[in-house]
């Protein structure tokens, strides 16, 4: 079995051995229903448990349906109807439980440290459904997004970031280093990656480009890629931010610089950071990119559950 926490710690040739299975498993579907099974059912009577501890719409159905189609079930555990945390039972039990009753736990939460606990204590896989430092599972479907649509190997096109620094960013800048891809970000100032994501980078040898102009940043790009302002739960003062990402708009003027198929994706949920036309235009693939979860997560929790075939 094998944990999915953060892409940085994962083996590129792995994360391209789930992109590859999931394309194949995508095309060989085409004509189901969406509650049908794989012919192979390769997870026939196994649970996984799903605990939420922020609002899920993508991620809660997506990973529903991908155990699902893969002959497995799943739970949703309400974060605090759960004996855990203070005055309760300790972590440790906690997942030993969870062990117990389940073969896979996805956990979407506040705490970084929290998963790495569980990672700890749990003799079944955890899977990180967007925590405070990273989105693993969205970013690794966006690659696949990226290739399914491009119809070429990430590493060949140039990828734009426009926005804050945040997780979905953090493992967009693993990605970069995993499938070697070209990538610029446009940013304000003050709003650069943190250190830890930049010294992480300096460690493998690679550069991502940062620039305080969104116009350089998107200039030429095949992809331009954006994330709320405001992220769950982010504690800021929200009219400085909304103000400091005045000139970070994603509209007709900043794609017109990109390449002329240039595409815009975006994980969701939207805020102002885009505007209409190009969220609902031709270049945008956004609702592609959401269903897409469904197959780039069935392949992760193959991979998890030891049974991706070499
Ligand atoms: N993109 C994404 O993770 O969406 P949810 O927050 O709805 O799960
Ligand atoms: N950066 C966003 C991603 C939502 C899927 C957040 O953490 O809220």
């Amino acid at each position: 079995m094998k944990h999915f926490i953060n892409l940085k710690d994962i083996p590129a040739s792995d994360l391209r051995k789930i992109v590859e299975d999931a394309k194949k498993r995508k095309i060989k579907r085409e004509k189901f229903n969406t509650l049908d099974v794989d012919r192979d059912n390769p997870l026939k009577g196994k649970l996984l448990l799903q605990m939420f501890e922020k609002a899920s719409s993508r991620t809660r159905l997506s990973f529903y349906l991908a155990i699902k189609q893969l002959g497995g079930g799943t739970i949703t555990l309400k974060a605090n109807e759960l004996h855990m945390g203070e005055g309760g039972e300790s972590l440790a039990d906690t997942a030993k439980i969870l062990s117990t009753y389940g073969d896979g736990f996805m956990l979407r939460t506040d705490s970084d440290k929290k998963i790495e606990e569980f990672s700890k204590h749990l003799s079944i896989p955890i899977i990180n459904g967007l925590s405070p430092s990273s989105h693993p599972t969205q970013v690794l479907s966006d690659i696949f997004t990226v290739e399914e649509i491009k119809k070429k190997p990430i590493s060949k096109l140039n990828i734009c970031w426009i926005g804050d620094s945040n997780n979905m960013l953090n493992s967009l800048i693993a990605a970069s280093v995993k499938f070697s891809f070209k990538l610029n970000i446009g940013c304000p100032k003050n709003y650069e990656p943190k250190k830890f994501v930049i010294n992480w980078l300096k460690k493998n040898k690679r550069k991502i480009n940062i620039y305080h102009d969104a116009k350089k940043a998107a200039i030429n790009a095949d992809v331009i890629f954006s994330d709320k302002v405001f992220s769950l739960n982010d504690k800021v003062n929200k009219a400085k931010k909304i103000k400091d990402f005045k000139k970070f708009k994603i509209n007709s003027k900043l794609m017109s610089v990109a390449k002329k198929d240039a595409i815009f994706l975006h994980c969701l949920p939207r805020g102002s950071e885009v505007s209409d036309d190009i969220f609902f235009g031709k270049q945008s693939h956004v609702w592609q990119q959401a269903l897409n979860r469904v197959h780039v997560q069935k392949s992760i929790l193959l991979y998890c559950f030891g049974k991706l075939l070499r």
